[in-house]
């Protein structure tokens, strides 16, 4: 597949890569080009691959004109692909079972148990995916509010299970600073949870938030559907999907 970096037109090098879109038995000629995630190299981010679905629902979210109805289905599809990538991550055993024609068949089960953590308000649009995944699936609930001046985050409130730390998953659609989710994982640590038990699920992320987050917590795996350009002067991702929160709630 080709990759080539773009050219704004004030001559900035922008660094999203532009991709042809489609099956590998396809010719070149005949997929899309399309921007596509930027790659990076922390190990412990994995980015949902390219596809041109994957593409189409991001573009959906991503067009300002689309209305809150639009925005809360196509952002639920690709929060579902989120959660079907994620359970890729967490640990399985072996296990066997005997089929209804007496035959054995030797396949696994999930090692340990979830617990769905939200960063409050964004994150909680994630939960339904989640939830359809994962039947009756506890829901702990972390309230984190980025200054609108600052950018800093701020700890409210937290909500946890009781055996949190046997538990698994950490939710916000916006990695822009990293400065929420980097708070949002102390408190999970500060209640007994190691971090190779977080695997944090996010929509758009920005490199600047992915290598934060890499380099605090080499352990805590990131499962993104998408890795954007950087970050505006108000720390707002770009090209991004504006306020997801507002988007999906009010606006
Ligand atoms: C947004 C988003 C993340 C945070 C990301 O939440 O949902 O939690 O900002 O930014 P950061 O990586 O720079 O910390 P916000 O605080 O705006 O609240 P909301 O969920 O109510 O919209
Ligand atoms: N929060 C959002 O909702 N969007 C951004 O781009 C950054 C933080």
């Amino acid at each position: 597949m080709s990759k080539q970096s773009q050219e704004h037109p004030d001559g900035v090098s922008q660094r999203a890569p532009s991709d042809h879109l489609g099956p590998d038995y396809k010719p070149t000629d005949e997929k899309p080009t399309a921007t596509v995630s930027t790659k990076v190299s922390h190990e412990n981010v994995t980015i949902l691959p390219q596809t041109p679905q994957l593409i189409a629902l991001l573009t959906m979210i991503r067009d300002k004109h689309t209305n809150r109805a639009d925005f809360i289905f196509y952002s639920n599809r690709i929060n579902r692909l989120l959660v079907e990538e994620a359970l890729n991550h967490l640990p399985v055993l072996p296990h066997t079972v005997t089929t209804p024609v007496g035959r054995t068949y030797a396949g696994v089960k999930f090692e340990g148990k979830i617990c769905g953590v939200s960063i409050m308000r964004a994150g909680e649009a994630m939960e339904q995916a989640l939830r359809e995944c994962c039947r009756s699936v506890r829901i702990g609930k972390i309230l984190i509010q980025r200054d609108e001046e600052t950018s800093k985050p701020k700890l409210f409130y937290d909500k946890l299970p009781e055996d949190i730390k046997e538990r698994w998953v950490l939710l916000d659609p916006m990695l822009a600073t990293g400065g929420s989710a980097l708070m949002a994982v102390d408190v999970l640590r500060s209640k007994g949870v190691p971090e190779s038990h977080i695997c944090f699920l996010n929509l758009i992320a920005s490199p600047e938030g992915a290598a934060n987050f890499a380099q605090k917590f080499p352990n805590v795996r990131i499962v993104t559907a998408f890795v954007d350009e950087g970050l505006n002067e108000k720390n707002y991702i770009v090209p991004g999907l504006g306020d997801f929160g507002d988007r999906f709630y009010t606006l």
